[in-house]
């Protein structure tokens, strides 16, 4: 065990602030396009079936994995599998949620542009100008570039305070606030002419729409939105104290994930209908339809609109930070246990890893001809390939090592706390890590590759 770590203060803390790595952009930019891509109400039933039967067992096995060490995610893989190269499969998660908040910082800095622009008024316009803004600014070279590095700059700022001043206060005070804001614009956009349309849209599933590549995708979201299979749980699981009960903890961050998630299709998807852009108008949805929103909810009070709209994208943008901060954290602690460097140098690194694929990333949505690769821009594939193959693979593996590698009496301790939980689910649980999430995770890989 690795001596003067730091560890979480409270258990609200704990949940907040792992709430808080998985609530982001991932709830309320990825959550709504993906469903709006995938025909609606049939990808969300896939999803929630995706969440409970994968996600919180894999959650669960996650935290059991990171608790137990006490450690960075490799040495946390190493010593739970008894072997080095189990600590691989922690290598991987630090790997993948290294390039997640490479092209995670671009799209978090449109989100810090956007606030800016909204300060200034300049979101106004029909829905025309709106969509043209968006276009122009994020394939322009040098500006969305550097809102990125503003974003990972600002991340690695909280990483290196340490986990109770940085991540922990940071994260009880924003998850409130971001919950109660979002509430209000879910409202809003509910009350616009023609909003019944998309909580239809949200509500009635239409399942003819729904073909291979919806399941894989709809466990993709649910793995990213959950930051499942990144390290990045076993990372913050590692900052637990003994008393908290892992099961539990995994199933209201997970609720808690879901219902952001749902709420933030409920204030995206009335509002596009209504305003008459197409739901699957992909990653551009809510900076198109959101700035309409906000001029047309509040057409009669355009200060109320105004103040909405800023308050808007700045939540929005701090949601995004405490997913970015857990994503640094993961390889920070690694460079730091690892290398034998400060925690500082560690960050360092790693900021400046981040910033060169951020940058890459944003250069692509303009030249994807340049920066593109199998015909996509970096950004997409970034995206496609973390979410869709490595967040699964990191899970399918971590699922592999706690169901049947990591000695059995090691697995029960952690879940039941020692024995002082009763632990009535953990036979439950452990069927499904051993048995059904490697098999389904399996089973949808395959037939996509078209073997099945
Ligand atoms: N879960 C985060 C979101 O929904 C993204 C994330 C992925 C964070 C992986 C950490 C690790 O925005």
């Amino acid at each position: 065990m690795i001596k003067d770590r730091g560890t979480f203060g409270s258990k609200l803390g704990i949940i907040l602030a792992t709430a808080g790595s998985a609530i982001g952009l991932g709830n309320i930019w990825r959550f709504p396009f993906m469903t709006g891509h995938n025909g609606g109400a049939a990808f969300i039933i896939i999803y929630l079936v995706c969440v409970m039967m994968l996600g919180v067992p894999g959650m669960i096995a996650e935290f059991v994995v990171g608790r137990h060490s006490s450690s960075n995610a490799a040495r946390a893989y190493s010593v739970i599998g008894n072997s080095k190269r189990w600590g691989l499969v922690g290598v991987l998660g630090i790997l993948t949620s290294t390039i997640i908040l490479g092209f995670y910082a671009v799209v978090a800095g449109w989100c810090v542009h956007y606030l800016f622009v909204s300060v200034s008024g300049q979101l106004a316009g029909t829905p025309e100008e709106v969509s043209h803004y968006f276009t122009t600014f994020s394939s322009s070279a040098l500006q969305p570039a550097l809102f990125g590095i503003v974003i990972i700059l600002a991340t690695h700022l909280v990483v290196v305070r340490g986990i109770r001043s940085g991540i922990e206060r940071a994260s009880k005070f924003l998850m409130p606030l971001l919950f109660l804001l979002l509430l209000v614009i879910v409202v809003a956009s509910c009350l616009l002419p023609g909003a019944w349309r998309g909580v239809e849209f949200l509500l009635k599933p239409d399942f003819s729409k729904v073909t291979a590549s919806v399941f894989l995708e709809a466990l993709g979201q649910a793995f990213f939105s959950l930051s499942l299979g990144t390290a990045c749980l076993c990372t913050f699981a590692s900052y637990f104290g003994r008393t908290v009960n892992l099961g539990r903890s995994a199933l209201q961050i997970a609720l808690l994930d879901t219902l952001i998630a749902i709420l933030a299709g409920l204030m995206i998807f009335p509002a596009a209908f209504s305003a008459g852009i197409s739901p699957d108008a992909g990653p551009s949805l809510i900076f198109i339809t959101l700035p309409n929103v906000f001029q047309q909810a509040f057409s009669a009070m355009p200060v109320v609109g105004y103040v909405i709209s800023i308050l808007f994208y700045a939540l929005l943008s701090l949601a995004a930070l405490t997913s970015t901060i857990s994503m640094h954290e993961i390889g920070t602690a690694f460079f730091h246990e690892e290398l034998h460097i400060s925690r500082r140098g560690g960050a360092w690194i790693l900021t400046a890893i981040t910033s060169v694929i951020c940058v890459l990333c944003s250069l692509s949505v303009g030249r994807p001809d340049i920066f593109g690769l199998f015909g996509m821009a970096l950004l997409d594939f970034c995206d496609m390939l973390t979410a869709q193959y490595l967040l699964p693979v990191g899970s399918l593996l971590t699922c592999i090592l706690v169901g049947w590698i990591a000695e059995h009496k090691t697995v029960r301790g952690e879940f039941t706390n020692g024995d002082t939980l009763p632990g009535r689910f953990f036979h439950l649980w452990l069927l499904c890590v051993k048995y059904i999430c490697p098999a389904c995770i399996l089973l949808i890989f395959l037939h996509q590759l078209g073997v099945i």
